[in-house]
């Protein structure tokens, strides 16, 4: 591939994510060019563009008046993300969003629907579909490999401080972080779940605030839900587990278990004798990008597609309301 066919991004909020970003889009192994950042911090932004030598656009509007950038990926406060989409799309620019796509469903429809008009593509970050364990459970659940799946156990059980609660305005907020333990950690496994195990029919939520302070959202909450496929799962997303579970994917089927701990595989058992192969390491956020890249390039959907993303929020968002009513509730 020429130079100048290469895809030329923006990197628009460069707070902790954004600036990992920035780092991957400059990385020798970048299947893509970065051109300039722009952060309504301003301080921000010249902080990045001097420690990485790139341009700092003084303003958002100007970065995507730029002719010269192809897509952005947006890295900014998650219930901003409905804004800074729509502008993106609107000034003709291919978006990757940082999940979650946002903090309501009527949010992300503002984001599908501006997408639909664009004609550019969109997709949500959610690296974990990249590590190459996940494809693998993906590629044998989908083809029977498992049998009929029956149950799934998934646990995201990790720890933050009350000093990261309070590193930032916007988190624990219902407004700009949606959510506390499930929407902004959790999100990543119920993306998992959806896309291993199918649609999802009714929610059961319960939730708390069990070790931290002054925030407004869960810190823990444990939820039951019935799939469409009639398989029934339980999930548990925490903030409060000093020290970090790893990640905990159980999966259960007539024809197969399968469980991984912070995604190796501990378990594998399938009744028409697949093995597990051997995996290769692999950077997560940059499958997903090159995935991005070539989605445009290729004029493919990428792995991740807005609807998907938006049936994490619809979950998500399903179990929140299920938690305040103590009824079982549908994902819209
Ligand atoms: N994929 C992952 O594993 C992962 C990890 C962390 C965060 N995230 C997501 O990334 C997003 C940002 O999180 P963070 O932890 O980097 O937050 P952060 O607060 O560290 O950074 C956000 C940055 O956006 C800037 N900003 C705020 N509003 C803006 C606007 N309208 N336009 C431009 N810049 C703006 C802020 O000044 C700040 O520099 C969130 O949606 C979060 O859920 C994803």
């Amino acid at each position: 591939m020429s130079t100048s066919s290469r895809l030329r991004f923006g990197v628009v909020g460069v707070g902790v994510i954004g600036r990992l970003h920035v780092q991957r889009l400059l990385s020798p192994d970048s299947p893509a060019d970065l051109v300039a950042v722009a952060d309504t911090s301003l301080e921000a932004g010249q902080a990045v563009g001097a420690e990485f030598g790139v341009d700092v656009e003084p303003s958002v509007d100007q970065l995507l008046g730029r002719d010269d950038v192809d897509a952005v990926v947006l890295a900014v406060p998650s219930g901003l993300h409905a804004d800074a989409a729509v502008a993106a799309l609107e000034a003709g620019k291919h978006v990757l969003l940082e999940k979650p796509l946002e903090v309501t469903v009527d949010a992300a429809d503002r984001i599908i629907d501006a997408e639909k008009r664009s004609g550019k593509v969109l997709s949500v970050v959610s690296q974990r579909r990249f590590a190459p364990e996940n494809q693998f459970l993906h590629h044998t659940i989908a083809s029977g490999g498992l049998g009929r799946i029956t149950t799934a156990n998934i646990e995201i059980a990790l720890w933050r401080s009350q000093e990261y609660y309070d590193s930032g305005a916007w988190r624990g907020t219902w407004a700009l972080d949606g959510g506390g333990a499930l929407m902004n950690q959790g999100v990543h496994l119920v993306d998992l779940a959806l896309w291993l195990l199918g649609d999802v029919e009714e929610v059961y939520a319960h939730s708390g605030l069990l070790a931290h302070e002054r925030i407004e959202v869960e810190d823990t909450i444990t939820i039951t839900a019935r799939l469409r496929s009639g398989a029934l799962l339980t999930f548990l997303a925490t903030t409060t587990a000093f020290g970090d579970l790893p990640l905990r994917v159980a999966i259960m089927g007539d024809g197969g278990t399968a469980v991984t701990l912070a995604e190796k595989f501990t378990h594998f058992v399938a009744s028409d004798g697949r093995e597990l192969p051997a995996f290769e390491p692999a950077d997560q956020q940059l499958g997903q990008l090159t995935d991005f890249v070539t989605a445009v390039q290729q004029g493919t959907a990428p792995l991740v597609t807005s609807a998907q993303a938006r049936a994490a929020v619809a979950f998500i968002e399903a179990a929140y309301t299920s938690a305040r009513t103590g009824r079982p509730v549908a994902p819209r």
